[in-house]
């Protein structure tokens, strides 16, 4: 079982699950980031819209997390709504598997706050959610979210052809993985730079 809800701080960069009081952020940076996410974004093989209504996503990550599965964060930077992390497809048994998904805000990229997202949330569902093993499965062109896994250690473990369907079409898919034994080496958390204000006072 994985105790929920969960708040995870490191520096500037806080996880917690989405609240009423983001709609307008949420509203805000979705609008400005539709074209920057379309590549990578999961659409439905029957042709059907996914929901575009911040309540609609509310309801869903509540929904979700309820039933044990899956556990949508919100990425706050600065106190500010910068983007989305999940831990997935939570499986127990002789598995103790999950998948790992993300994005971030095009005006944050490329500040290591997704890495550091990753490490967080890896770190706590292996040492205190019990899960053995986290995967994050990415498409090969998506060059961005390679540098990601690569700098935090995970291992390339294969290719899962037509494994997702992305923007429209089923993508082929590169499988990066981390387990309990090289998190309980290290915490993937120490090896990342805290990450401060850009504005400072
Ligand atoms: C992939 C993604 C989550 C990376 O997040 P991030 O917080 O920018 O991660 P990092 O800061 O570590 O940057 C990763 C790489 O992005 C690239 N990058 C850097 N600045 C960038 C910018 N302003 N715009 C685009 N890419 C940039 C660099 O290659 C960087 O690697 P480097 O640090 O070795 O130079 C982000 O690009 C994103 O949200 N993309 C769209 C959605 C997506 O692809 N999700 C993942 C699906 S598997």
């Amino acid at each position: 079982m994985i105790a929920w809800p969960i708040v995870l701080e490191h520096g500037d960069v806080i996880l917690r699950p989405l609240k009423f009081s983001d709609r307008r952020e949420w509203n805000e940076v979705q609008g400005r980031n539709r074209a920057w996410l379309k590549p990578w974004q999961a659409t439905l093989p029957s042709g059907q819209k996914p929901s575009e209504s911040f309540m609609d996503h509310l309801r869903y990550q509540n929904r979700q997390a309820r039933s044990g599965r899956d556990f949508g964060l919100a990425i706050i930077h600065e106190g500010k709504f910068a983007g989305g992390i999940t831990l997935g497809n939570v499986t127990w048994g002789s598995a103790r598997n999950a998948y790992i998904g993300y994005w971030i805000d095009s005006s944050r990229a490329g500040m290591g706050i997704t890495p550091t997202a990753v490490a967080m949330l890896s770190d706590w569902a292996i040492l205190v959610g019990e899960l053995h093993r986290v995967e994050i499965s990415i498409r090969p062109e998506n060059a961005a979210s390679i540098r990601v896994v690569e700098k935090l250690g995970f291992k390339q473990e294969g290719y899962r052809v037509r494994f997702l369907h992305i923007d429209n079409d089923w993508r082929d898919h590169v499988v990066y993985v981390i387990t309990e034994e090289q998190v309980r080496q290290q915490k993937l958390t120490t090896q990342r730079p805290l990450i401060h204000s850009r504005h400072v006072a």
